[in-house]
Parts: C-alpha cells; structure tokens; sequence
C-alpha cells in the first residue's frame, strides 16, 4: 500500500536500499565501535572483567564463526599472530562442532557473529566451554544468546543492520577484533603502549578514509558495468589481500548471483589460471604492501591471457594503471587497515552489479539474515 511504501521510504533516509544505507553508515560504525576504547592512552574494555593472569596464559586462540563472519575472523588471524604471536586458527563454526579440535583450558575463543543467535556458532561455543576455554563473543546485539553464553563480550556498534548480505558490521567486527589483537599484543609483549596508540590512531582514520572512498564511486560503477555480463568471476589478492578477496567473492554470490571464487594470488598458477580466457573478470587486491610486486605479476599473467582486470590499488600508484583495465583508488593506509578500507569498494562493486543484473539487493533469494537453526 501508499503508506507502507512511505515508511519504507523513511526507514531507507533516502537511500534506494538498506545495503546503500548501511554502506554508508560504515564510517559511523567504525567511530562508534572504537568509541570509549582508549582512555588516557590505554585500551579499555571493562565488560571483558579481565584476568590478565589468565589472557596471559593463552597458548592458542580459535575463531569461530559463519558466513560474512568469518571473514573477519581471517583477517584477524593476521593481526594476533603478528602482534601477539599466539597460534591463532579460523575456522567455520558448522565445521568447529563437529570435530574434535584441540580446545583445553588455556584456549581462547572468540566467536563472531553479528546476530549473535547463529546456530552453528553458539553450539560451537557451547562445546568450547564444556572443554573450559574462555570464550570470547563480538557480537552486535545486546543480549543476544552469543552475549549471554560468552564469558565477555565485545560489541560492535554497528546499529540495526537490515540488509541480509553484512557491511557496515563486517567493519564494525575488523574493528573489534582488531583492538582484541591489540590487547593480545600488550599482554604478550609483542606492541608498546607507543604503538597501540598509534595503531589505535591509524585504525580511527579509517573512518574518514571511507568517507573519502564513498565520496567518489564512479569508476566502481564504470567496473561494476563491465563486469555485470560476466558468468564467473575471480578474486585475488596476497596477505590481508586475499581474505579481503574473500569476503569480496562473498558478497558478489550473495546479491548478484553471479558465481564468483577468491583464490590467494599465489595459488593462480595451481589451477584458477585455466579459467581465464578473454574478459574474464579478475578482481585484484592490489595495494601497497611487501607483496605488491608479487601482485603486479599476477595480475600481467591474468592479463596475458586476455582478462578484464579491476584493480583496488593506493592513491598516488600510477604504476598499475598499465597492468589494469580499472583502477579503483583508496587511501594509502598501514597494509593491515587496508582490509577494512579496500573491503568498501568491493561491497559497492557487489551492489552495482546486482542492481544492473535486476536483484533485489537487500533481500537475496534463499538467504536470511540469521541462521539460527541447522
Ligand atoms: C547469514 C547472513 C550473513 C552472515 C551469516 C553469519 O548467512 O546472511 O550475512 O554473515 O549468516 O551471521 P552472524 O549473525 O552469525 O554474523
């Protein structure tokens, strides 16, 4: 009906969709999800209630988690093992219950999950607990099953969320578990307190670099327009590239159905490589990193055999624009923050081409927003 059209309308704050809506309230949610965390120049996180005896005794962390989730948790993996130097492993929920891994003790959990009511991750946690690990939640809903069953929480501020496919709490979970893999890194020794407040600075200015990246999205358009033809498609990137890649694919599947795969670029030549014949679409993560070199290569194999490349590279690198047929530019930004600027162009990127195949963007076929029964 008339009046429901308007509250639609409202409820959108004039945007077309939700997923553009929430987009745009990523740099929102990265302010408001490190909010309070760092008070006279140290990490706060009162409603974890701390033993630092016993998070020092931590001999292996596990992230479990689902879905859009779980990508986040890949990248956070690279955080906590760099800076804390604590084996750390990710690994799908659904997968995590139903085996025996090594949980003892002296384990830390940290479940993801925005809903915080995903089956598959509170059965995992469940377990974990029986084994007595600390379980850890980051979660977006206060009270949320995940929030009461943890032993501390990290909320991500992220606000309602109604879209299916995640964004803005995607970023709000890179950020958290970041400050997490800082906290690991003070106990263990591994940051100064001098480099958690300039890592703490850094991870801040995301937001505006995202405010920057959103204010100028017509080559995503141009590359979303080439692309939207396509039946397959492939993602690739090194480091904290590739999980971002992963994500990226995601999202492409989710909203466009369009088959899309990620592949850490090393992996190319073990396989991938076969797919690709003329136009073929090859996103590429392609920012400043100690890997880039290694990237460029990829992507002139990838171009050699005739694909269409859509680069996300940093500002100021003239360089790619030879290997590339797009370059989509973002903010130079510390390699490990690049996952949460360079995941923004790929959610748009997403989202214009289901909007060009003709899905309904904000609610995907056979998906939902929670998944809580098997
Ligand atoms: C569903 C949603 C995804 C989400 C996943 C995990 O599949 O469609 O967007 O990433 O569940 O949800 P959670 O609430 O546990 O993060």
């Amino acid at each position: 009906t008339h009046v429901d059209w308007d509250i639609d309308a409202a409820e959108k704050g004039g945007y077309p969709d939700f997923m553009l809506k929430e987009i745009y309230e990523e740099p929102r949610t990265i302010r408001d999800t490190l909010a309070g965390r760092m008070v006279n120049g140290h990490l706060q996180f009162d409603e974890l209630a701390l033993n630092y005896d016993e998070l020092a005794a931590i001999d292996r962390v596990y992230i479990i988690a689902c879905g859009t989730s779980y990508h986040a948790g890949l990248i956070a993996k690279n955080l906590i093992e760099a800076w804390s130097r604590i084996p750390c492993e990710v690994e799908v929920a659904s997968e995590f219950r139903y085996r025996n891994p090594i949980v003892t003790p002296s384990t830390l959990v940290v479940a993801v999950s925005q809903s915080g009511e995903t089956a598959d991750t509170l059965a995992a946690v469940r377990d974990a607990r029986i084994k007595g690990a600390k379980v850890f939640g980051i979660t977006n809903v206060v009270g949320s099953p995940l929030a009461r069953e943890s032993d501390g929480v990290i909320y991500i501020k992220a606000n309602k969320e109604i879209a299916v496919a995640a964004t803005k709490s995607f970023l709000g979970q890179v950020a958290a578990l970041t400050l997490l893999a800082m906290l690991l890194g003070q106990l263990r020794g591994g940051l100064t307190t001098a480099q958690i407040r300039m890592l703490f600075r850094e991870l801040a200015d995301t937001a505006q670099q995202i405010e920057q990246i959103l204010a100028d999205t017509d080559t995503i358009e141009a590359a979303a327009l080439a692309c939207k033809d396509a039946q397959n498609a492939l993602f690739i990137g090194r480091g904290i590239g590739s999980t971002i890649c992963y994500e990226g694919a995601l999202k492409l599947k989710e909203i466009s159905y369009l088959h899309a795969e990620a592949y850490a670029a090393g992996e190319m030549k073990h396989g991938p490589i076969a797919l690709i014949d003329p136009g073929f679409p090859v996103i590429v993560v392609a920012t400043k990193s100690p890997t880039y070199d290694k990237v460029i290569s990829n992507i002139q194999e990838c171009k050699a055999r005739g694909a269409l490349v859509v680069a996300i590279a940093t500002e100021g690198d003239e360089e790619i624009k030879k290997h590339a047929d797009y370059v989509i530019y973002i903010p130079k930004v510390r390699d490990c923050f690049s996952a949460i600027t360079a995941s923004v162009p790929l959610q748009l990127f997403a989202r214009s081409i289901a909007l060009a195949r003709g899905c309904d963007v904000d609610q995907p076929r056979n998906l939902a927003k929670s998944v809580t029964v098997e």
